[in-house]
């Protein structure tokens, strides 16, 4: 039976008398350790590691081996090719027994363990052999362990790849160009960040972005909406609480800024929170420590903070309703998201993204769009921006037809307001087709004339502020059929 624990050895010496020192000690646990290899010099060592890769777990180098290549270069280069092969440096007793510095930049260079070997009056052995075997056994150790943490590393990074896939944002246009510029080069910066822009513009996306794409990325991203937790609990929803710190509190609760240490708060709608939590949060942002409620003493987090605000929250500064302190500290960089109307063709291209979504989910094959409807879709104003537009693509793809016609996006189940600028002027004009300009002005004309009449005290004072003569005014009323 093969054992496939066992722990593959090189040995790099060019001494004959040190490399059967060196087998002796090791052989003594030949069931467990076993000797691959023995090479002189450090560039044949390099070559076979190179020809086999991953082969060995323990090279046991000797620090004064003939050839160019030694000691700590030696090790660095070792350690290039193969990172999780550990190494173990023998050198003679003569050599810096006391410097610990020469030991200290063993160990930098990535050296496992060093020892000094036996003198030479010592025939069989190269060191103590039962804390030489111990030490390749703890080196073996160590690389089992660094190659399962490489390894859920990698998995990690694979899973983290998979979340920022599904958080793509979607847009070629040059907002979004450099709003995807601006994600990059901010993730990397620990400062706290305010997202603004309208409703549905994709502000949490943003923030997700920016937490996938930083240091914290392994760490957790905990959002919290400040408009939805009513006020007397936003402080032990924020902060926590110990057991027994009030009546009721029968377990302590961890706050999400505790949840949330080393990884990144999203703070939604930041600027409903009430003045006295925004004292608190200031606090955090000051001290970096939540004082929980019924507990003596602070907490330390660490946390970055990411807002995102469909106000202007400057303005709220200024009507006293945000605290300038705050707004500062959490203002460090403004991102600012467009609304989606200023997107130009990214409209299509999102509704064809969010068309080949839904279809996908459904199992079918996505609808094609016909000219004049993406047309219609380009010049609707898109109030509810994105998630507007994510929620007509999937109530399209719900209704199953193989083709978008202008008849499916006229429909005002559809798109509110059937094409054109949602102006509710138009909206009630407009009904479902377009009239002609002859139609709209007389549509418009019996609107008006309807309105001055009943606000004027009589058909010449109508007349009078419509600035035509009481003569016209009756010839026009009588052709719009209001006489
Ligand atoms: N550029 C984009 N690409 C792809 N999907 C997007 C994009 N922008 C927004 N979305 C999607 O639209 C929806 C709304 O986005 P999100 O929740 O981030 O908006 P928001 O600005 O936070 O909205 P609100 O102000 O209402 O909270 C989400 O489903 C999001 O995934
Ligand atoms: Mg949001």
């Amino acid at each position: 039976m093969i054992n496939t624990n066992i722990i593959k050895v090189m040995v790099v010496d060019d001494e004959d008398f040190d490399v059967s020192r060196v087998k002796n000690t090791v052989n003594l646990s030949s069931t467990k350790i076993q000797i691959e290899s023995v090479l002189s010099n450090g560039r044949a060592a390099l070559e076979e590691l190179q020809q086999k890769p991953d082969n060995y777990d323990v090279i046991i180098l000797d620090y004064q081996i003939s050839g160019g290549l030694r000691g700590e270069e030696l090790i660095r280069k070792i350690k290039e090719l193969d990172p999780l092969v550990q190494i173990i440096v023998i050198t003679k007793m003569t050599t810096n027994t006391t410097d610990f510095d020469f030991a200290n930049n063993l160990l930098k260079a990535g050296a496992f363990w060093y020892c000094t070997k036996y003198p030479g009056n010592i025939e069989e052995y190269i060191y103590q052999p039962t804390d030489f075997i111990l030490s390749i056994v703890n080196a073996y150790e160590k690389k089992k362990l660094e190659k399962q943490k490489l390894k859920s590393d990698k998995r990690l990074l694979q899973s983290i790849e998979g979340i920022l896939q599904s958080k793509e944002i979607i847009g070629e246009s040059k907002p979004m160009l450099h709003l995807r510029e601006a994600i990059e080069k901010y993730a990397k910066s620990e400062a706290n960040i305010i997202i603004s822009g309208a409703s549905g513009t994709g502000k949490e996306l943003v923030a997700w972005n920016i937490h996938l794409k930083s240091r914290r990325k392994y760490e957790k991203f905990v959002p919290i909406n400040c408009g939805s937790i009513p006020h007397e609990l936003v402080e032990s929803e924020l902060f926590g609480y110990e057991k027994g710190a009030f009546t009721g509190a029968n377990t302590t609760k961890l706050g999400l800024f505790e949840v949330a240490n080393n990884g990144t708060v999203f703070l939604d709608e930041v600027s409903e929170l009430s003045l006295p939590a925004q004292v608190k949060l200031l606090r955090v942002l000051q001290e970096g420590e939540i004082e929980k409620i019924g507990r003596t003493g602070s907490i330390s987090v660490n946390v970055r903070i990411i807002s995102a605000t469909n106000k202007n929250l400057a303005a709220e500064v200024n009507d006293g309703r945000f605290r300038e302190d705050l707004f500062y500290r959490l203002n460090v960089i403004p991102i600012d998201v467009v609304p989606l109307r200023q997107r130009g063709n990214d409209i299509i291209v999102l509704f064809k993204h969010f068309l080949e979504y839904f279809s996908d989910d459904m199992g079918i094959v996505p609808p094609g769009i016909d000219p004049k409807a993406q047309e219609i879709l380009m010049n609707y104003k898109w109030p509810g921006n994105v998630r507007e537009l994510r929620n007509v693509a999937q109530r399209l793809v719900l209704n199953c037809t193989d083709h978008i016609s202008v008849k499916d996006v006229s429909d005002p189940m559809i798109l509110k307001s059937s094409g054109i600028s949602k102006d509710a002027a138009f909206e009630e004009i407009y009904a479902g087709h377009a009239l002609t300009l002859h139609e709209v002005e007389r549509a418009f004309r019996l609107k008006y004339f309807k309105y001055i009449r009943n606000i004027s005290s009589s058909d010449a004072n109508a007349a009078e502020k419509l600035g035509i003569a009481p003569s016209n005014f009756y010839r026009m009323c009588k052709e719009l059929g209001l006489k």
